[in-house]
């Protein structure tokens, strides 16, 4: 299809080779604002405790929950006195619901409400409330008993909230008196609204209306989680004496080339920290999506009341301050009481994350870009030609015509059809990118519907706001708007987006939104969305809103059949519940390699659980050594894609040569064979919001040794993987919390609670199974993962000190929603006594069945140092199958020895019971 060609070609060509060049140096701190150049922030930590306290007035019960008034008892200068509403609303599973907001007055229709983030909050969540019957008051508190210890104390005077467990608080809002409301006023003269920031003014029609508060997590040692930032686990304190830092900044930014080790803020934003310590976990969140700024305060910070801590009585807390420009105050307190706890509360508050189909968590090939059909077929071949399995080929915005999404140019993809049908032919699925900026080209039909239907975010004039990405002027699809986003899905039939089949799916990347002139490259905080509502209000979910159209449109295509899958840049809170995001563009250095996994374990505490980064890194050429390292750790990540950017040489795992392609086809093996254990963990995380890739200290909560540990990390309960992130290294220092593990690599046991001085050679980096359990393992290779669908299993046996171990497995379909109506195997297998057991976890009567007809063909298992017989016995029919003992052959490698038995052909779907004593 032939378009016109725009004016503004030159301009636009100038353009891009003058952000090309941006692109090509490291990350420009100057072009983004800090905390000093953002006056919301600087006021509101410049605030001096209580300096704006409240009272709590008219406090009581109606229907159920607390509702009352905070009267401002100083006033900051300028700042409307009215007094404010506040509501606490108690859910099952203790958690608790705080809001705060401007009063709204009902003769005055006026007055402008301030924005409340939709979509967010789960609909099931008002079933969940708790009704409250009794209130009590207690030395000028208002207070609520949760559970016999677990009580919310209202204090009236000043306003401050404390969760208490006994005498222990847990956690508390405005214990140190920051708490500040900026309340909408009419513009008086003289006032000075506009705001600049480089060459970009802001018009803020409507002035400051900033909120500010603290937050103390009490008893806490660490606190985690509020990502996206490229750095430590744990989070580290902004303020404090001598420390000077940046807050940490949830603010969605296409930030190039972004540094590792930085509180600057990346794609997406939840904002959700969790506390941690041997005694409790506490967390907290806070439904905002303007920009928002947290500063982690350092005992002793300027305001810090020691004698106030010792009163409660505590030796460990962590004191926060919280600031957002706009929003209202809309915040979840979790008490735990354990990390998993909190992920199963706040998942109920957010929900809880999509159940990706099969294929999806298996290995994706991408690039920037593959650059036409014979380049796709020959990667294709690649992979078959060096045994290498993978399931999608990704094609990135050169694909298209012009970058109009939606489109493919025929000069270089005449057949896509074809294409996606001959690699669907492998099992092989293809993914195109379509991003949020539409190009604002008259004979673009997307362009002609959406400006006449009216469906841009409009600029501060009422124009459709027109930026500059990819294609050039663009404009922006208000996702705001649900009307516009069923618009949008629907653009997703097989029939609407032509070229597109069954096995094509989508990657929505640029939606924070990025607009290459904009200020700090997004889109200015005046443009205005649906209902009048201004982009600083609903910034940080506006590439959620996006994610979620696509998603549905997916969804709509198959009839409601499959399960969508769709990556997205930016996110924010709610986005596990639509697919999966990743890191965003990442280097192609040793240290990137090694921030990504507290990058990635971040995202998991806070429920994003589907993700991953880029493999490889995405500027730069990684040698063969980093690219190696990086395949042997990314195959542990959730979500495992390699990618590059345009300008870097080509890096197919075969490229490189041997040694290099052996162990990269290795990786992407392993991956491979554990595909039913990563399934089974998507399962859990879709169930339970514990997410698949976890930090140690969630499955040893009382280990302290395991709190800052940003090296390592366990994928599941079962599996400890720590990268290795230095050229060169021929060891690496592992800790091993307490209990037996197993050297996958060698079987070797370690009895662990130390660290340990690893042999790394360059075959693999160190993982080690968990005595105690078993691992469901698939060893065949194929060409994809729809291709192992009636493959055999192995299961991996690692025993405990007792000589036990216990482990699950989960199957369905793979692709459809049957599971929901029943349609799945979920087994448990239970070795103890010499006895493995196999036991459903689903025995109830379901609507729809899931059948399969995969056998356990081996079972390996590692420390059992109990004499046995020389045969095993396997019930049903009392049959008896040879029992060896020597090297697992789960690798060549293998020194330890193993018990293994094979072909006891059982079926995976069957009860059964296999004697080896
Ligand atoms: C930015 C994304 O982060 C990157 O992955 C992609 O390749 C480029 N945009 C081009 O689409």
């Amino acid at each position: 299809m032939a378009y016109r060609m725009p004016t503004s070609t030159l301009l636009l060509q100038v353009f891009v080779l003058v952000f090309a060049a941006r692109c090509a140096y490291s990350w420009r701190r100057e072009e983004f604002r800090n905390c000093n150049q953002t006056p919301f922030c600087k006021r509101a930590r410049g605030l001096k405790p209580e300096e704006t306290s409240y009272e709590a007035s008219e406090v009581v019960l109606v229907d159920g929950h607390l509702q009352g008034k905070l009267f401002p008892l100083s006033i900051q200068e300028g700042d409307p006195s009215s007094p404010l509403s506040m509501h606490v609303f108690f859910y099952s599973d203790h958690i608790i619901r705080l809001k705060i907001n401007e009063l709204n007055d009902p003769s005055d229709g006026t007055k402008r409400k301030r924005f409340e983030v939709p979509y967010v909050i789960e609909d099931s969540l008002d079933e969940k409330r708790l009704w409250i019957q009794k209130l009590v008051e207690e030395n000028g508190a208002s207070v609520v008993t949760l559970a016999s210890n677990l009580k919310v104390f209202l204090q009236h005077k000043p306003f401050q909230i404390r969760i208490q467990d006994g005498e222990k608080c847990l956690l508390s809002f405005n214990s140190n008196g920051l708490f500040n409301f900026e309340q909408l006023r009419e513009k008086k003269e003289g006032d000075e609204w506009e705001e600049s920031f480089r060459t970009h003014t802001d018009s803020r029609p409507y002035g400051p209306q900033s909120i500010s508060f603290d937050v103390t997590f009490h008893g806490a040692e660490h606190v985690y989680g509020i990502p996206e930032h490229a750095t430590n686990l744990a989070l580290r304190p902004t303020r404090g004496p001598e420390i000077t830092s940046e807050p940490y900044r949830l603010f969605n930014l296409d930030v190039f080339e972004y540094i590792e080790d930085s509180p600057f803020g990346l794609y997406g934003s939840i904002p959700f920290m969790l506390s941690h310590s041997a005694v409790r976990s506490t967390g907290f969140f806070w439904l905002n999506s303007a920009e928002m700024l947290i500063d982690i305060l350092a005992p002793g910070w300027e305001g810090d009341d020691s004698n106030k801590k010792q009163e409660l009585n505590e030796s460990d807390h962590i004191d926060t301050q919280w600031i957002s420009e706009s929003g209202i105050i809309d915040v979840f307190f979790f008490v735990g009481p354990r990390p998993k706890d909190l992920l199963r509360q706040y998942t109920t508050v957010t929900g809880l994350p999509v159940m990706p189909q099969l294929f999806a968590t298996a290995y994706h090939q991408s690039r920037w870009n593959y650059k036409d059909e014979a380049d796709v077929y020959n990667v294709d071949d690649g992979f078959d030609d060096n045994d290498i399995p993978y399931d999608v080929l990704w094609l990135d915005i050169e694909h298209t015509d012009g970058k109009r999404y939606f489109t493919f140019d025929h000069s270089l993809f005449p057949n896509p059809k074809e294409m996606q049908e001959k690699l669907a032919s492998k099992g092989r699925h293809m993914v195109t990118i379509v991003d949020p900026h539409i190009k604002r080209d008259d004979g673009f039909f997307l362009h002609k519907e959406a400006t006449s239907k009216g469906y841009y975010v409009k600029d501060i004039h009422g124009r459709d706001f027109d930026g500059w990405c990819w294609p050039g002027s663009s404009s922006y699809l208000d996702m705001l708007n649900p009307e516009i986003r069923k618009w949008w899905a629907e653009k997703f039939s097989y029939t609407n987006y032509a070229g597109s089949t069954p096995s094509l799916y989508i990657w929505n990347d640029m939606n924070e939104p990025s607009v290459f002139n904009g200020p700090e490259a997004t889109m200015p905080r005046d443009c205005v969305h649906h209902g009048g509502i201004e982009h600083r209000d609903v910034h940080n979910a506006y590439g959620y809103y996006f994610h979620m159209a696509t998603a549905d449109g997916l969804l709509q295509r198959s009839g409601g059949k499959d399960r969508p899958f769709v990556l997205s840049r930016a996110f924010f809170a709610g986005t596990q519940k639509v697919g999966a995001v990743w890191t965003g563009d990442n280097t192609a250095e040793w240290d990137h390699l090694q921030v990504s996994v507290p990058m990635v374990l971040s995202l998991g505490i806070t429920g994003l659980s589907f993700i991953g980064a880029d493999v490889g890194g995405f500027f730069g050429n990684p040698d063969p050594e980093l690219l190696t390292r990086w395949y042997q750790l990314a195959a542990y990540y959730p979500f495992f894609r390699a990618h590059a950017h345009l300008d870097t040489k080509r890096r197919e795992p075969w490229l490189f040569g041997e040694p290099y392609t052996s162990y990269i086809r290795d990786a992407i093996r392993e991956r491979y064979a554990l595909l039913p254990y990563f399934y089974t963990l998507f399962r859990e995380a879709s169930m339970t919001g514990v997410p698949i890739m976890r930090p140690l200290w969630m499955e040893f909560p009382d280990e302290e040794m395991t709190y800052t540990l940003d090296r390592e990390c366990m994928v599941g309960s079962s599996l400890l993987v720590n990268g290795v992130y230095t050229q060169g290294a021929h060891t690496e220092s592992v800790y091993l919390p307490g209990g037996l593990w197993y050297e996958l690599k060698t079987g070797k046991m370690f009895s662990g609670g130390d660290y340990f001085k690893i042999p790394v050679a360059m075959d693999t980096i160190p993982v080690f199974q968990r005595g105690g359990t078993i691992i469901p393992r698939r060893e065949r290779p194929r060409r994809s993962s729809t291709q192992m669908v009636n493959d055999p299993y192995t299961l991996l046996i690692a025993v405990n000190g007792t000589h036990e171990a216990e482990g699950e497995l989960y199957m369905d379909d793979g692709n459809t929603f049957d599971f929901a109506e029943g349609a799945f195997i979920h087994r448990k297998f239970i070795f103890s006594q010499g006895c493995l057991t196999s036991v459903a976890i689903n025995s109830q009567k379901s609507r729809k069945k899931f059948i399969s007809s995969s056998m356990i063909e081996r079972i390996v298992i590692l420390g059992l140092e109990l004499p046995i017989t020389t045969h095993a016995t396997v019930e049903p029919h009392n049959r008896r199958v040879e029992l060896e003992v020597g090297p697992s052959l789960l690798r060549s490698g293998m020194q330890s020895n193993a018990y293994i038995i094979r072909k006891p052909n059982v079926l995976v779907s069957e009860d059964w019971l296999i004697r080896v004593l």
